[in-house]
């Protein structure tokens, strides 16, 4: 990711941080769930309101960690480690930033253009390969 995609992104971001919690998970889940119904049972240990506060926070970990995303590649391995725990396989991964850049779309109204999709797409694959990679050198260890 560029300079300019990683301000993209904090920006966008700050704007979707503005929108209720649950609007935006329900948004989020709601096409999750319909796109990848197998997913369901992994998120059905807390409410809505619950998970949609904690999608935020997953977004703003993400974009927290944008400057530098290769100093934390130990922390990174450890999410993905939970992850594995939750149920989540490396294939789950698509349709969740399927469903991130959706959500976003729809959040954003007139303030999503080719730039910002390009700029999040940027974001989620290098987090997301950097989690299915950490996943997949623990289930070879
Ligand atoms: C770049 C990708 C992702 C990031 C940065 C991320 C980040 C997080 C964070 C920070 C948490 C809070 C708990 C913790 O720290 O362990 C969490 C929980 C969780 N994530 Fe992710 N996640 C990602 C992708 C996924 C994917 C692909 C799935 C697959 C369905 C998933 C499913 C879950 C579930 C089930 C929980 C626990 C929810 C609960 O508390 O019941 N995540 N994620």
């Amino acid at each position: 990711m560029n300079n300019h995609q990683i301000a993209l992104v904090k920006e966008t971001f700050g704007l979707v941080a503005t929108i209720p919690a649950e609007t935006v998970g329900d948004l989020f889940y709601n096409r999750l769930f319909e796109i990848t119904p197998e997913i369901r049972p992994m998120f059905e240990r807390t409410s809505l309101p619950e998970q949609s506060r904690k999608l935020i926070s997953m977004l703003a970990y993400v974009v927290g960690k944008l400057d530098n995303l290769s100093s934390i590649i130990d922390e990174v391995a450890k999410l993905a480690q939970r992850h594995v725990k939750y149920g989540v396989e490396p294939r789950h991964y698509q349709p969740v930033g399927e469903a991130l850049l959706w959500t976003l779309e729809k959040g954003l109204g007139d303030h999503w253009n080719e730039d910002v999709k390009e700029a999040w797409t940027r974001c989620y694959s290098t987090l997301s390969g950097a989690m299915i990679q950490a996943c997949e050198e623990i289930s070879v260890a």
